[in-house]
């Protein structure tokens, strides 16, 4: 049986040179498809006499299962040897440093916000919304402004002209937040109509406003937050010393200098705009103005319908984007919205 042991040895050889699966079964078929060496020699054996056949197919089926035993042996050597390669290329190294999420932040401004609107929660100031889009009526009318006032005119304000690019409606971007205050007093005195007496409002109202602006100090967009306190008895002297408080827990200190400049507003009387030092470098000393402020003028309350003669109030509309300038040392305000990452990362 010569010819069988070199069969076994070669279909080992054959074997052991392959490396991929699909091949190894094609080599396979060789010994032992339909046409194969091995089954050849079983079909010969029907010629042999009774008792050579059965020497000869005993020797042939020895054959057989060796060179089955050897094609299962490849098959598992081959399928380990993937499962090494995939492990290695899968391969983990717990040495290396993490690669973390990136993480977000808040924009400063936005913290600026949540600041102003948590201090002022604390001393019982809801905090209240309004458009964006507003109507020349509660932007300047409802606030006392003449119809010939400069903030009506077309260089300082953004109008939003009709289809056929004319201005029939006067619809605008709000160039204040006080536009909430008539809005909300109007709301607030009509809820409490035929009431003895109309409880107080204490509300801040936050948000973008918008006008034809922009060096260092002024942005086209910008934010304001209105506040406004009407009930009885409601002076100037509680305008200063909620302003004041507020100032000082806002910056965390009792060294601040703060100056009330007289000023004018149609919508209030009397007026003023708030100050607040600052330091250039370390060496001379500037003031910046954060808000305007005053007494509700009587005609906006009569207005709303308020009775002027029984109520007062104070207003104001800070800017909230010159307090994080002055926070947190920017020098010019338009850097808060170019979304220039280098700068945004240093207040995260
Ligand atoms: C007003 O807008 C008044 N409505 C404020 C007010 C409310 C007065 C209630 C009385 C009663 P003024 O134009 O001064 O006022 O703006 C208020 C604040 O907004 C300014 O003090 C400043 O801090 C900020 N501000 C104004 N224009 C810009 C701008 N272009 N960019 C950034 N901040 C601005
Ligand atoms: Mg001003």
């Amino acid at each position: 049986m010569q010819d069988l042991d070199f069969i076994v040895r070669a279909a080992k050889a054959a074997f052991a040179a392959i490396a991929d699966p699909d091949a190894l079964e094609q080599v396979k078929a060789r010994y032992l498809g339909k046409n194969g060496q091995i089954t050849a020699l079983l079909k010969d054996m029907g010629t042999l006499a009774a008792e050579e056949k059965r020497k000869a197919g005993a020797a042939i089926n020895q054959a057989k299962a060796a060179v089955e035993a050897a094609l299962i042996e490849r098959r598992e050597a081959i399928r380990q040897a993937a499962l090494s390669a995939r492990l290695a290329e899968e391969a983990l190294d717990v040495t290396l440093p993490g690669r973390s999420e990136a993480q977000g932040g808040l924009h400063p401004v936005t913290r600026t916000l949540e600041r102003i609107e948590r201090l002022f929660a604390s001393i019982g100031f809801a905090v209240v919304d309004g458009p964006e889009i507003e109507t020349d009526f509660y932007n300047f009318t409802a606030l006392n402004t003449p119809e010939d006032h400069p903030a009506r005119s077309m260089h300082d304000t953004f109008y939003l002209l009709e289809e056929d690019g004319s201005l029939a409606e006067k619809v605008l971007l709000r160039t204040h937040t006080s536009p909430i205050q008539a809005r909300y007093m109007q709301a607030h005195a009509a809820k409490h109509a035929g009431q003895e007496t109309m409880p107080e409002i204490r509300i801040i109202a936050p948000g973008r406003v918008y006008r034809v602006d922009s060096d260092a100090t002024h942005s086209p967009m910008f934010h304001q937050v209105e506040g406004l306190w009407v009930g009885e008895n409601v002076s100037f002297a509680d305008l200063k010393g909620v302003i004041a408080d507020f100032l000082r827990r806002f910056f965390e200190t009792d060294d601040l200098k703060v100056r009330f400049r007289p000023s004018f507003f149609p919508f209030t009387e009397p007026s003023a705009e708030i100050d607040v030092a600052f330091l250039r470098g370390t060496r001379k000393e500037g003031w910046l103005e954060i808000a305007g402020c005053g007494m509700v003028h009587p005609n906006v309350l009569a207005h709303a319908g308020i009775d002027p003669e029984r109520y007062t109030g104070f207003a104001f509309g800070c800017g909230p984007d010159r307090l994080a300038m002055l926070r947190y040392g920017v020098n010019d305000l338009r850097l808060f919205f170019e979304s220039d990452l280098r700068f945004l990362r240093q207040f995260v």
